[in-house]
């Protein structure tokens, strides 16, 4: 790497390594990292206590050796010693400088591919044909697109697949419920089995009507229940109008479900499920069993998964239950081999909430144990649940199942109430007005979604979610609208942009919150943490809030040069802010 694509901390810390070399120190100890206390100095370097111990000599007498090693580098402007041996580090003026323009002048603003660049798929979203989606599938999309959105941005080649649920008893329940209302149907002739016609029988009102429909009758009636599951197996087994109305089923389902996440911003590359890969499934369950990794245990079909350090028992995965059919975990495992076998990928990401951690143990073991996969290049990329701010399992305001359409058209007219109040889009028409709220509104949810640490459960607060104070998407959008405006007020000024010359105390701070982008992007991917980018974002508005209110950058009395060199530093902040929204799955309108 050419020492402009460095970062300033990259420099210092090849210039403290150095140091620490030169004075027969493990280089190891000579790493730089951001400073905890960034008022007395950007940087710092903790390894003098370490190395210390090392050497068998007192820290503060390392820490001062290796400041005289640091005394005339031209990138460092001052190495002092801190508390017990700290070693702070303030970069040198020009090196901010020539950072600051080698930042302006990449396209990127400064984010470099990962080193080594992967093939990956995300499998997020998950929504289940016919069941309403809740809001862990929300929260699955929100993660997993921002996933497929940073990993892609970092170099890897990502395939994104939504994983449909299409293959359980929902569709038995559905199959059913629509014989009782059209039992003409030529789907229910058993004695055809070709033929069909192309267009299907039902919408998804339809489907959104029968399933609620049959669940209920079917919790009810043990009967009604032993028709469902008949019927899930007759489609397993491969009946021919069951299989066609499936397929009307997926059909119907998918253009709906296209129309819901186009409104949320989100994509797949792949709209497979798990019925997809049903042709699969009975020869690996014949070769499973042939080599030895498949057993009959009560009927069932299983593959023992647990190991002697489990702390807590897992038990056996169940391939085909004792009424013979495929579950959850079957299809998880043929579309581990279906994959395979047609995208080669180094690496699966699952992005499912927590309460399916045994289901994804049982399923990455097994895919392991029979060499279907490499376990350690499946990963579940867990997160939280969601609640009201009842304390309780978020709800609709109905009391309901959630349905995205609405849940985002809520967020647009909270959003709306917000612009009011802020007095904000004020002079615009109606469709800029609501389009201005729709893209408030997404980003709202999406930023108050993402910032939290994924593991953990959040509150569902469309109010404060909204607002344009605090660390919330609409903030963001503010900010980065705030910058456009001013681009648009210099354009008309005829002032233009030109050398970054950061001198102000709040420019430096800028440029180097600018040069960490890198490492939040870098951090984010290694963790799979959206809120590490994040947090990025926030505190890039921040920094550009102080600078905005301590230096004048259109301001009669700021000269020429310095109102170019700062309209420069605006426009490279708006890029950058711009491109980790984009990251986030996040627009920003023009104005507001
Ligand atoms: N359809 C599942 C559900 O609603 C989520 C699918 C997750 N992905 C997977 N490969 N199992 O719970």
């Amino acid at each position: 790497m050419s020492k402009h694509s460095q970062s300033v901390l990259q420099i210092l810390n090849t210039h403290v390594e150095a140091a620490f070399s030169a004075l027969d120190l493990p280089v190891e100890y000579g790493r730089v990292v951001v400073a905890g206390k960034p008022d007395i100095a950007p940087f710092q370097c903790n390894g003098a206590l370490a190395a210390a111990k090392f050497a068998k000599k007192s820290p503060r007498d390392i820490a001062q050796a290796v400041v005289e090693k640091l005394e005339n580098i031209a990138d460092i402007a001052k190495a002092d010693i801190g508390g017990p041996g700290f070693i702070n580090l303030t970069p040198a003026q020009s090196l901010v400088h020539t950072r600051a323009n080698g930042l302006a002048a990449s396209e990127t603003t400064g984010a470099r591919h990962a080193e080594v660049t992967k093939k990956i798929i995300v499998d997020f979203g998950g929504p289940n044909v016919a069941k309403p989606m809740h809001v862990g599938h929300l929260r699955s999309s929100v993660i997993g697109d921002c996933l497929q959105r940073l990993l892609r941005f970092r170099g890897h080649d990502v395939v994104s697949d939504i994983h449909l649920g299409d293959w359980g008893l929902q569709m038995g329940h559905l199959i059913t419920e629509l014989k009782y209302e059209q039992p003409d149907l030529i789907y229910f002739n058993a004695d055809i089995t070709e033929g069909y016609p192309t267009t299907s029988p039902v919408d998804i009102d339809d489907l959104a009507r029968l399933y609620p429909q049959a669940s209920i009758k079917a919790k009810e009636d043990a009967d009604r229940m032993v028709l469902s599951r008949t019927a899930t197996s007759e489609l397993q087994a491969g009946r021919a109008g069951y299989r066609a109305l499936l397929n009307h089923f997926i059909e119907v389902s998918i253009i709906a479900l296209k129309k819901d996440f186009g409104a949320l911003g989100v994509n797949f590359d792949l709209w497979k499920g798990e019925a997809a890969v049903d042709p699969l499934i009975a020869p690996m369950v014949a070769k499973f069993k042939a080599d030895g990794f498949a057993e009959e245990s009560e009927g069932a079909l299983i593959i023992r998964v647990a190991e002697d350090s489990d702390k807590k028992e897992l038990p056996p995965l169940i391939l085909i239950s004792s009424a013979g059919a495929a579950l959850y975990a079957t299809t998880d495992l043929a579309t581990i081999q279906d994959r395979r076998d047609t995208l080669n990928p180094d690496t699966i990401l699952y992005v499912v909430d927590f309460g399916q951690s045994s289901h994804f143990e049982q399923v990455y073991r097994a895919a392991g144990k029979t060499g279907l996969f490499p376990k350690k290049d499946l990963e579940h990329i867990k997160f939280g649940t969601v609640n009201g701010t009842d304390g309780k399992r978020f709800r609709t305001r109905a009391g309901g199942v959630m349905r995205l359409s609405d849940l985002l058209s809520q967020a647009k007219d909270a959003a709306t109430k917000r612009l009011d109040e802020a007095g904000l889009a004020a002079d615009m028409d109606a469709t800029e007005r609501a389009e201005i709220a729709r893209m408030v509104g997404l980003a709202a949810i999406k930023f108050s979604d993402l910032q939290n640490v994924r593991t953990t459960n959040y509150i569902f607060d469309l109010e404060r979610f909204t607002s344009f104070e605090g660390k919330t998407g609409p903030y963001l959008l503010y900010a980065a609208v705030r910058i456009k405006s001013l681009l648009r007020k210099a354009e008309k000024m005829g002032v233009v942009v030109g050398e970054i010359t950061p001198e102000a105390d709040a420019e430096k701070k800028l440029v180097l919150t600018l040069d960490s982008f890198n490492r939040a992007l870098a951090n984010a991917e290694e963790k799979r943490m959206p809120h590490i980018l994040c947090d990025h974002v926030y505190s890039l508005a921040q920094a550009f809030s102080k600078f905005y209110a301590d230096c004048h950058i259109l301001a009669p009395e700021t000269p020429d040069t310095v109102k170019s060199s700062r309209l420069a530093l605006a426009a490279l902040t708006l890029r950058q802010l711009e491109l980790g929204l984009d990251i986030l799955g996040i627009e920003a309108p023009e104005r507001m």
